[in-house]
């Protein structure tokens, strides 16, 4: 049982425990009546600092359908960050009012932050081009259905890589199981951050190769996984500019691929994937977000404690979790500057890994 606990990284959960929330979700697929009542009196909140379709309504659908209630904002500019609140002091407050919260921030570890000071379960939303681990579930799922399996799989990752969250989540994921080879997909701008090579090269079962040419690299693959250029996390319009076209999927390349191959995508498409594709049996990209719904509601439930419930917070427990290390006065810092740690100048350095790797956002500790 997963009670009380939160969702910041895919791997927060053990692959046991991925396994029976997949057979949660089975459940509520084939009998979502006999859910429908599971999370009454509970309440899901919604802190969305960053524009959100699927992710935020496809919570709010999971919730309702449990029986709960949902409270929350879709726009920061509607929330007392605007005042220069710090994450800490909102997820406290959040606290005072919700059983479960769900968070998606444009900065790096801000999901963890949250973590660190909620006395509910936090789930990590999307924390900038850092880690988005809900997608990893839907994506998981979707490869469970459609392929069989976890092992011996070859996996192409196209486009994105360095600002798309839902890669490096997924690579995080898929580097457990094995016998895993992944394809990157991408140009050397948009390559996947340091992190994430180094975690494949870590995993036992893992290997990886890069390819930026999309063409031969579909021939092998077992699953593409597509992802748009992200133009909100370039420093500069005339880079996103020329890069926003580098791949398209299309019928003509989809006659090379294997005949089992899927096709995923974390969605929204732009551009790299014509209306053609849609059409083709081995896209499975709107079905992977139809069953975001269903693994939302196995997780809430899950987190929430199912049918024994996870009991409502009180307000007395709250301030007990409070920044203890104080920041050393600028010496130390996360290379990333785009880590909540920059953003938020009160909030201690925390290490992982021998004490050279930021615990938010998994970049280099300088100092
Ligand atoms: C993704 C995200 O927000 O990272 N979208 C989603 O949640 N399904 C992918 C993207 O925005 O490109």
């Amino acid at each position: 049982m997963l009670t009380g606990k939160n969702l910041i990284y895919p791997t927060d959960f053990t692959v046991e425990q991925l396994e029976g929330l997949f057979r949660l979700t089975d459940d509520i697929i084939a009998r979502p009546e006999k859910y429908a009542r599971s999370c009454v009196g509970k309440i899901l909140a919604t802190m969305f600092f960053e524009p959100s379709t699927r992710t935020r309504l496809s919570f709010e659908a999971a919730m309702e359908r449990l029986g709960g209630k949902v409270l929350g904002f879709a726009d920061p500019a509607s929330s007392s960050a605007a005042k220069g609140e710090s994450i800490a002091d909102t997820i406290r407050m959040i606290s005072c009012y919700a059983d479960i919260a769900v968070i998606r921030h444009p900065a790096e570890g801000a999901a963890h932050v949250a973590a660190l000071h909620s006395f509910i379960p936090v789930i990590n939303a999307g924390d900038g081009g850092h880690q988005h681990p809900t997608q990893t579930l839907t994506d998981l799922y979707t490869i469970r259905t459609k392929k069989g399996r976890f092992h011996d799989l070859t996996i192409g990752l196209c486009g994105d890589l360095k600002h798309g969250r839902t890669v490096h989540s997924l690579i995080h994921a898929m580097c457990r199981y094995e016998n895993i080879h992944f394809v990157l997909i991408s140009p050397e701008e948009l390559r996947v951050p340091d992190y994430v090579i180094r975690e494949i090269e870590a995993a036992q079962g893992c290997s990886y190769t890069l390819n930026p040419d999309l063409d031969d690299a579909i021939r092998q693959v077992d699953i593409l996984y597509m992802t748009r250029i992200q133009r909100e996390r370039f420093a500069s319009q005339e880079e996103y500019l020329r890069l926003k076209d580098s791949y398209i999927l299309d019928g003509e390349k989809m006659k090379n691929a294997k005949e089992d191959m899927i096709v995923l995508h974390p969605m929204p498409i732009v551009n790299e994937i014509t209306g053609a594709v849609d059409e083709d049996p081995r896209a499975c990209y709107f079905v992977q977000a139809q069953y975001g719904m269903y693994v939302r509601m196995a997780l809430i439930l899950s987190l929430l404690g199912g049918e024994e419930g996870y009991p409502t917070v009180c307000g007395a427990k709250m301030f007990e979790k409070t920044c203890v290390n104080p920041r050393p006065n600028g010496t130390v810092h996360c290379k990333n500057p785009k880590c909540v740690s920059n953003l938020d100048l009160t909030l201690p350095i925390r290490v992982k890994d021998g004490g050279k790797i930021c615990e938010y956002c998994d970049a280099t500790i300088e100092g």
